[in-house]
């Protein structure tokens, strides 16, 4: 049997969602690279927009879309600075929460392929081009 990734939120459903995500906040809330780059205090509002984004995108309701309207992600996280540390974080931790959901392991592995390529795909900071393709004063 093979599944797509707008089936997902029918197989594990909204309580599925509420506990990947809130197994990375946790860890998001004791990392010291990426706590700094969440401009609120209180995590909580971020946890629930990733989680009702992330279930309208995995083929449940689209509440977020009526909360926030389009999500336009890499318009949205141009104000934080993602660099090649930040989006492996993030990875790591949503790998890590990942790992301990019983979900059946399709679900995990189309889970994974999808961070693996939105968490590089979200990447608005590359010192590495700053060389060649930026004066000196941008090079930063
Ligand atoms: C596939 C990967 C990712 C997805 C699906 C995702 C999704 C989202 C969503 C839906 C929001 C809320 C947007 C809004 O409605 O305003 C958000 C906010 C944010 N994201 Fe991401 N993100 C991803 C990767 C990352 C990475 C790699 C970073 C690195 C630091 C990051 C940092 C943030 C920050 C700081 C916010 C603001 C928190 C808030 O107020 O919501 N995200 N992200």
């Amino acid at each position: 049997m093979s599944i797509e990734a707008d089936q997902i939120y029918d197989i594990i459903g909204p309580e599925g969602f509420k506990s990947l995500v809130a197994g990375f906040y946790e860890r998001v809330a004791a990392d010291d690279v990426l706590r700094p780059i969440y401009p609120e205090e209180d995590l909580a509002p971020a946890e629930r927009r990733l989680r009702l984004f992330l279930q309208q995108y995995f083929g449940g309701p689209n509440t977020y879309s009526i909360e926030r309207g389009h999500p336009r992600l890499r318009a949205r996280h141009m104000p934080f600075k993602i660099d090649q540390a930040a989006r492996d974080r993030w990875m790591q931790h949503m790998g890590a929460s990942l790992d301990e959901q019983d979900f059946p392991d399709e679900v995990k592995a189309i889970m994974r392929d999808y961070f693996e390529q939105g968490t590089t795909f979200l990447m608005n900071h590359h010192p590495a081009e700053g060389g060649m393709f930026t004066t000196k004063r941008e090079n930063n």
